[in-house]
């Protein structure tokens, strides 16, 4: 923190409220968000903790419609689902709100009217897709058809979900209206546009020179959009689910709903606290927006445009985004139902949930993307949360019931291991310090866990149920280090254990402690007496973890079977067109990327007729060591194409499933190169 900041406001980026929270959520933003604040609050720091959900947007309208129910009821349900998972969780938000408040709407429109009315905005006419059957314009989530560069046939209007292309609606070859499946026609209508191209040169500077100290991959974000030149974004949609645009005329016409959310944590604040404006316009606040990479551009380029634009506000000093949280190898998706949600979790796991919120810092994916296996959280509860934290604290705490009556024992002269073991606490809990400052969340862990690694080795070297009988001053004072290291503990490991630390500290009979009571070694007096302690973790057996991965397979397999998430049949076609196709099998003998390309693969195959190049889009799903060797089928007659200078021969098969994940049409056993397929 190079300013001297009074107070703190942090952000946690509103979910939306489509769905449930899930892992990913959590390790991404939540978690991250929710450590970060408690220590602030425990230096004793001023600070609001904003969240809500976010309950505008096309996806909600787009659920509303498949569920047969008004946008509202989804709000409602899931709003309602999230809040109280998040604080059954104990994420400790000052408050909870959601974009669809009053103060929200007011909030949001006057936000927009004072920059209309200053002349802000840009108004354009433009044309945009219209169903004519059901007399609305189209959002691009509303219209599929083909992609342009991959050919996928249901690409959407914003985004090949295949080759990862993001689209604009008019670039879709054979659009189709999602609400009615006609063809969407061209319409004029007229939008308000934020000039995000003015701001450039602010923007350069304040992102690229003055914050330097950002996340590198939140840094590297903003510079290639920079770099990229920024246009005007358009501000309204042709839309009946948000906040109207408030301007005469614009009936039909709603606020886009990545304008009105960010405002979201200024409405929050302003039902929090009738002192909101101090969080918000005072230089000496310091503002921090928890996000998910997703969410980068909004936050560090257009919510900080809108801030700047309106005048008064001040911008966040630091943005920590993560990446992406998978599930056991796999891409966490809702519609999928590839995750695992939170208010499952809380229900399947009753108390537990300082396992899930260690396993997701452990595993946070602060620099790339990370993998949540359930293997690895049976054994991070198992070998480090039992096995070290646990087995600590309790063995501290039950040979002072049972040598001492469960009294904290007099300290009598230390030595060596003993002074250099308290003074281990104070450098500890400095890394913690310097760690979380730093947005490193899964350093600052690790250090947190190292005080209890401490306590562990200090009572496995100094053995003090091998000295009772001949040295019982000496275990007095071992007891009393080790109940001093728990104390520690109690407050450390605070911001990531909560639940369990409060109980550490009830066992401890401990008074509300602060951080900079960390690193004192006289937090339990002798002659105190403790509680009878109880188990702070339990190992959690194979069968627990089975389950969830059973769970897991089924929503594979219903995935697998259930014919809505396929794609429907083709017409049909004769089998003379199918035989003009000549498929064959073929080696893949070498492999290498195209350059300047991110999907583009260079592969040379072995076809039993000749050596042939061939380009193919699959470099985001396999590495060339993947391919090389492989017998792939191969359809051999395909017009040649040149690709980037390169010529490319035919096509390898693949399959793809719903969610655009690839893998190759093999032989199951090896046959000679130049088979025909038929
Ligand atoms: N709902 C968005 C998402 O889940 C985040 C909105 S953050 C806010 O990606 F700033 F707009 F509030
Ligand atoms: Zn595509």
């Amino acid at each position: 923190m190079s300013k001297n900041f009074k107070r703190h406001l942090v952000t946690a980026a509103l979910p939306y409220a489509n769905g449930p929270v899930h892992i990913g959520h959590l390790a991404g933003v939540y978690v991250p968000a929710d450590i970060y604040v408690r220590y602030l609050r425990l230096k004793g720091e001023d600070v609001v903790f904003i969240c809500g959900s976010d309950e505008h947007g096309v996806p909600i309208t787009i659920k509303a419609r498949q569920e047969k129910v008004s946008p509202q009821d989804i709000v409602d349900k899931y709003h309602g689902i999230i809040k109280k998972s998040f604080e059954d969780f104990g994420i400790s938000f000052s408050i909870y709100s959601r974009t669809t408040s009053k103060t929200h709407y007011q909030t949001a429109s006057d936000f927009f009217k004072t920059l209309y009315n200053r002349g802000e905005f840009l108004e354009k006419t433009t044309s945009q897709y219209y169903d004519e059957e059901v007399k609305q314009f189209l959002a691009d989530r509303y219209i599929t058809g083909t992609c342009p560069h991959c050919g996928n046939d249901s690409a959407y209007g914003d985004q090949c979900e295949r080759c990862g292309t993001s689209l604009n609606a008019t670039d879709l070859i054979h659009p189709r209206s999602m609400l009615s499946g006609s063809k969407p026609v061209m319409k004029d209508t007229l939008h308000w546009f934020l000039p995000l191209d003015k701001h450039e040169k602010e923007l350069r500077k304040w992102i690229l020179e003055e914050n330097k100290d950002w996340k590198p991959n939140v840094y590297g974000q903003c510079k290639s959009w920079l770099d990229a030149g920024l246009q005007p974004r358009a501000v309204s949609r042709d839309l009946d689910w948000g906040i109207p645009v408030p301007v005469e005329g614009a009936e039909g016409k709603v606020l886009y709903v990545w304008f009105d959310a960010p405002i979201g944590y200024i409405s929050a604040t302003k039902e929090l606290t009738a002192d909101w404006e101090k969080y918000w316009k005072r230089e000496d606040t310091r503002m921090i927006h928890f996000i998910g990479k997703d969410n980068i551009v909004f936050h560090c380029i257009i919510f900080p445009v809108m801030l700047k634009t309106h005048g008064e506000y001040i911008l966040p000093d630091n943005v920590p985004a993560n990446e992406f949280l998978n599930l056991e190898g796999d891409k966490i998706s809702t519609s999928r139902n590839w995750a695992v949600w939170l208010h499952e979790y809380l229900e399947e796991f009753r108390d537990k949930q300082d396992v899930l919120r260690y396993v997701l810092c452990a595993t946070m994916p602060e620099t790339k993307d990370n993998d949540f296996t359930w293997k690895d959280f049976q054994s991070r509860n198992n070998n480090e949360l039992v096995a070290v934290f646990g087995n600590f604290v309790n063995r501290a705490l039950v040979l002072t019931q049972k040598y001492f009556e469960g009294r904290v024992p007099e300290r009598g002269t230390m030595n060596d291991f003993d002074r250099q073991s308290l003074e281990e606490i104070g450098n500890l809990k400095g890394a913690v310090e310097e760690n979380l400052e730093n947005f490193r969340f899964r350093e600052a862990l690790k250090a947190g866990m190292d005080v209890a690694r401490l306590g562990n080795k200090y009572l496995a070297d100094t053995e003090p149920w091998k000295l009772i009988k001949t040295d019982p001053d000496r275990v007095k004072t071992i007891l009393h280090i080790s109940l001093q290291i728990a104390a520690n503990l109690a407050i450390i490991l605070e911001p990531f254990l909560p639940f369990t630390t409060a109980r550490l500290a009830e066992y401890l009979n401990l008074k509300k402690l602060t951080w900079k009571d960390a690193g004192k070694t006289d937090l339990l007096k002798a002659g105190e007496a403790l509680k009878e302690p109880g188990l702070l973790f339990e190992k959690i057996e194979d069968e627990v973890i089975e389950k969830q991965l059973q769970k897991l397979q089924r929503s594979k397999e219903s995935r697998n079977g259930s014919p809505s998430v396929s794609k429907p049949q083709k017409p049909s076609v004769s089998y003379d067109d199918f035989a003009k196709m000549d498929i064959r099998t073929g080696t893949v003998l070498e492999v290498i990327k195209v350059p300047k390309t991110d999907k583009l693969m260079q592969l040379k195959i072995q076809t039993g007729m000749d050596e042939r190049t061939v380009i193919s889009g699959i470099a985001g799903f396999f590495k060339p060591e993947d391919l090389v060797g492989k017998q792939v089928c191969l359809l051999a007659n395909l017009e040649p194409r040149t690709i980037k200078g390169i010529t490319s021969h035919g096509m390898i098969l693949l399959a793809e499933d719903a969610d655009g994940k690839l893998v190759l049409v093999t032989p199951t056993e090896g046959v000679s190169n130049g088979s025909e397929v038929k």
